[in-house]
Formats: structure tokens, C-alpha cells, sequence
């Protein structure tokens, strides 16, 4: 007799527990069938009153109804939550794709700039630091362009406030000093930073722009050092072998002074409409510091010699990447910047 009710029971509660179709009916047939005040609970809280042999018979079935039970019960929410379910008249579809989530990245200067510093790094050069807003002394003086030398013209930037002789940096070359004024050679060190110009902006200006600058100093270092440290960063800035070639010119910071041009990164120096047929592309200023500036950054005289360099990073972004704008790289315009 209760054996055929429980028999009955089960079949009753895993049928319509297998019909749910969200978690409220779900919820609801549990507490139906295996609730405190359920029918199944009854029969168990009863046994104490059976016969012994009664109470183990019932007792294993019921229990194994109510395992059964509690399965199906399982199953059935797993199954809910996997599919479409109504939630409080709330629709959610769980199988819809998830929106993805819009991931920035870095502005290709960010990352040309730290290509760089890992070649130099590579090399055992340091990453050295200077202020963008710079006093005239380290923008002018120390680099041995004292006031009014013709050479200022060049680089006299935007004054902060006039008469505070403190200006935003024009180059990166006031690191050299900073950094030798705290610093014992020998060392080599690499200064990538912002720099701003009172410029009219065209294709290959920009008012505010990037440099990169190297300085290596030592007893003994020579333009041969120089040579083969921007053979071997160029080759492998652009993955391809490089050559570098050393024209005279003027810097008052160093002495001598040179421009210095890449072979061609397009056709290795045959010529080609890059490089206008000259085989040859022109990168920046480059030197021998001159004793000036090593007097100035507190050493010796003739104690010390090394090459310095300061070239600009978007140029160097501009050839890598064939960009032919450099106004581009500011102008915030994103169908730009996503292209790297
Ligand atoms: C200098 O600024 C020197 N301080 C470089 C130097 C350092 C020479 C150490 C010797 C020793 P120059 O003014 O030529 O030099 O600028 C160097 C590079 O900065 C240029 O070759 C160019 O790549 C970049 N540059 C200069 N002006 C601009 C500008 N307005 N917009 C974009 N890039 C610029």
C-alpha cells in the first residue's frame, strides 16, 4: 500500500518536474515533492511507527525516490539555465554572444618609442629622463649656445614666461647634461622625449614632436663606435642590414659635427623615388660631444670624449611605416592610429 504510493509519487513528481520550464516552476516542485510539509517527508517522518523489517523495506525505497527526485531536479535546472528562461518577466538569453569589450592600444609612438628603448637596452644602454619645460641653462648654455649666437634662432622655442628664461625644451640634447652632471662615464644611454618648436607645421614639421637622443661617453670612444652602434640599432630598427654614412655639419655641441644618413630602407641605396635617387636618407644631427659640454656637465677637460645624437622619432615612424603626413600622428584621428 505505501510502497505503491511512493511508486505512484515518483512517477507523479519526475513527470511533471520534467515539464518545468523555468526556475519558478523548478522551485515550486521542489518544495511539492521534497518540501518539509511533502508528502515523500511524511512517509519518511512515519517509519519510526513501522515494523522493523517494514521500516528498512519502505525506508530504502523512499530514500531512493527521493535521490531520484532530487536528480531529476538537477537536471532539469541545468537544463533551464541553458536555455531561454523568464526571470521575473525579464527575458535573458544566455546564448546570445557576448558584446566585446572595446580594448585600446598603444599610439604607434608609444610603441616605436619602446622598440627603441629595447634594441638600445639590448645594447647596454641606459633610458635616461629630462623635465620638458627646461631652464635656459641646460636648453642653451650648457649645449655651448650661449645668448645671442646666431645658432639660438634654430631652437629658441616657446618661452614660458618672458623674463624667466624657462622655455619648452626644442631638443632632447639638455638630458645630456642632467645626466652627465650626476653620472661618471663610462655609460651609454639613450633619451627619448617630447620637444616643441615655434614652428610653421607642414608634412615634415610639427610644433610638438619627438627625439630620441644618444650619448655614449668614455676614454676612448671614437666616431668608429658611433658608426657601428648606428649601423647595428638601424638594421635592426627595420629588420633589414643598414648602412650609415656621416656627412660634416654644424652643432655647437659637438665637434665635429655630422649629418647622418641610412642607406635607403627601400631599394639598399640603388635610388630609388624614396630616397630621390641619392640611394641615401637623412635621419639628423649627430657628433662628437664637444669639450664644451663635458666642462659644463662638471668633468675634466680633454678626460673624456663621446658621440651624441638626437633624432626625431616620428621621422623615423614616417619611413618605417611609408606615413607621409607627420601631422597625422597627433591629429587624434582614429581611422589613423587603429591602422598599428
Ligand atoms: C637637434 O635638435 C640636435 N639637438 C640634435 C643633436 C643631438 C645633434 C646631439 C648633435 C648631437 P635638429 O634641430 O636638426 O637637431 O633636430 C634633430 C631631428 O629632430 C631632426 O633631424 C628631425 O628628425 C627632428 N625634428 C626637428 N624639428 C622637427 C619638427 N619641427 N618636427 C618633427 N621633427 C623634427
Amino acid at each position: 500500500m505505501l510502497e505503491q504510493k511512493i511508486l505512484t509519487l515518483k512517477t507523479q513528481a519526475l513527470e511533471e518536474i520534467k515539464k518545468a520550464t523555468n526556475e519558478k516552476e523548478a522551485v515550486v516542485l521542489k518544495v511539492k515533492y521534497l518540501g518539509r510539509k511533502s508528502e515523500l517527508n511524511e512517509i519518511l517522518k512515519g517509519l519510526k511507527d513501522l515494523s522493523p523489517e517494514e521500516k528498512r523495506k519502505i525506508g530504502h525505497l523512499a530514500n531512493t525516490v527521493k535521490d531520484e527526485i532530487i536528480d531529476e531536479l538537477i537536471k532539469t535546472e541545468k537544463l533551464i539555465t541553458s536555455k531561454n528562461f523568464d526571470w521575473d518577466g525579464e527575458k535573458i538569453d544566455i546564448s546570445v554572444p557576448g558584446r566585446r569589450i572595446k580594448v585600446g592600444h598603444l599610439h604607434i609612438l608609444s610603441k616605436i618609442q619602446r622598440e627603441i628603448e629595447d634594441i638600445f637596452t639590448g645594447m647596454g644602454f641606459e633610458i635616461a629622463d629630462g623635465p620638458e619645460v627646461e631652464t635656459e641653462f641646460y636648453n642653451f648654455d650648457a649645449l655651448n649656445i650661449p645668448a645671442n649666437h646666431p645658432a639660438r634662432d634654430k631652437w629658441d622655442t616657446f618661452w614660458v614666461k618672458s623674463g624667466d628664461r624657462i622655455a619648452l625644451r626644442p631638443h632632447t640634447s639638455p638630458v645630456q647634461i642632467r645626466y652627465m652632471e650626476k653620472h661618471q662615464p663610462p655609460f651609454g644611454i639613450i633619451a627619448p622625449g617630447k620637444c616643441f618648436r615655434c614652428e610653421a607645421t607642414d608634412m615634415k614639421h610639427e610644433h610638438t614632436f619627438y627625439q630620441f637622443e644618444a650619448l655614449m661617453v668614455g676614454e676612448d670612444i671614437n666616431v668608429g663606435n658611433f658608426k657601428y652602434i648606428g649601423e647595428q640599432f638601424f638594421s635592426q630598427f627595420f629588420k633589414k642590414d643598414i648602412k650609415v654614412r656621416l656627412r660634416p655639419s654644424f652643432f655647437p655641441f659637438t665637434e665635429p659635427s655630422f649629418e647622418f644618413d641610412i642607406s635607403c630602407t627601400v631599394c639598399g641605396g640603388k635610388g630609388c623615388r624614396t630616397c630621390k635617387n641619392a640611394g641615401w636618407l637623412e635621419i639628423g644631427g649627430a657628433g662628437m660631444v664637444n669639450q664644451e659640454v663635458f666642462v659644463a656637465s662638471g668633468y675634466k677637460r680633454n678626460a673624456y670624449q663621446g658621440f651624441a645624437w638626437g633624432f626625431g622619432l616620428e621621422r623615423l615612424a614616417m619611413m618605417k611605416y611609408k606615413i607621409d603626413d607627420i601631422r597625422l600622428f597627433h591629429s587624434g584621428d582614429l581611422r589613423f592610429i587603429k591602422q598599428f
